[in-house]
């Protein structure tokens, strides 16, 4: 049985690499949905419906052991719904890090970098009620970011301008504190993380959750332990598309991934 890392598209690879380090005796299949990529433009009942329907599919077509879902977008919305629809299965959600920003924080201010879908969700929202009262969060949502993120990883090419203009935002004071955290909240963003290193007005702390999703699928794993052996075959990828260009193929080859 394999572990399915989902994203709505590549960023999810940034899971899929610390997964491999934690478990490397286990087989992969990865699944991007880029067919309805960005999943941060859509609405919520649509998606919510898309991602019950492909997981039905993915569930007959893969059984899975594990199904990591490395996507803050689609897990604020459909981690519980997953949950409702095929309750014998397990899942691994990624949801924005609001509770150790807050408890790591000393200015007191913090942003969540996030796409749009993520920034509107309730799920978002109740994270700050529940963890962060003492602290002022913002959230930012980008629009750009995630798609830049594909355009890096694809191609090596970054628009230094594009993401100074969409992490700006993140950057302010209040009562005369300045922010001093800013949590990735969407997979794609790690991919990133130098870029927004080098054109962020002041440093501050980066969260990237990618390691403590795979610990976490690592900890609900059978046999993780067990000794390594040869694994009887490549891990997969799976594109919705089924549109992969030479170009994405070969990235993914270099995530150890061959696209069926
Ligand atoms: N990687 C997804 C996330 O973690 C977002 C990308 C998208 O907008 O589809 O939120």
């Amino acid at each position: 049985m394999s572990i399915l890392v989902f994203d709505s598209g590549i960023g999810g690879l940034s899971v899929l690499r610390e997964a491999r380090v934690l478990m490397p005796q286990k087989q992969y299949v990865y699944v991007a949905d880029d067919a309805a990529f960005p999943y941060g433009d859509w609405d919520e009942e649509p998606l919510k419906q898309r991602m019950i329907t492909l997981f039905g599919e993915l569930i007959e077509r893969y059984d899975p052991e594990i199904m990591v879902i490395a996507c803050n977008t689609a897990s604020t919305l459909g981690i519980a719904p997953l949950r409702e629809a095929y309750p014998d299965k397990i899942f691994v959600g990624t949801v924005p890090a609001i509770k150790p920003a807050a408890e790591r924080t000393r200015s007191g201010v913090v942003s969540v970098l996030a796409t749009p879908g993520t920034v509107k969700r309730q799920y978002t929202r109740q994270l700050i009620d529940e963890y962060a009262t003492s602290c002022h969060v913002r959230l930012v949502g980008s629009t750009k970011l995630a798609a830049l993120a594909e355009t890096y990883l694809r191609g090596g090419f970054t628009d230094e301008a594009a993401v100074a203009a969409e992490i700006a935002p993140c950057f302010y004071e209040q009562d005369g504190k300045r922010t001093d955290i800013v949590v990735l909240a969407c997979t794609h963003y790690p991919f990133l993380v130098n870029r927004m290193r080098k054109m962020a007005p002041w440093p501050v702390d980066w969260i990237d959750t990618s390691e403590a999703i795979a610990r976490r699928a690592a900890s609900l794993a059978l046999d993780v332990h067990e000794e390594a052996g040869e694994k009887l075959s490549r891990d997969e990828a799976f594109f919705t598309s089924n549109d992969v260009s030479a170009g994405t193929k070969n990235l993914l080859l270099g995530f150890g991934l061959r696209v069926v």
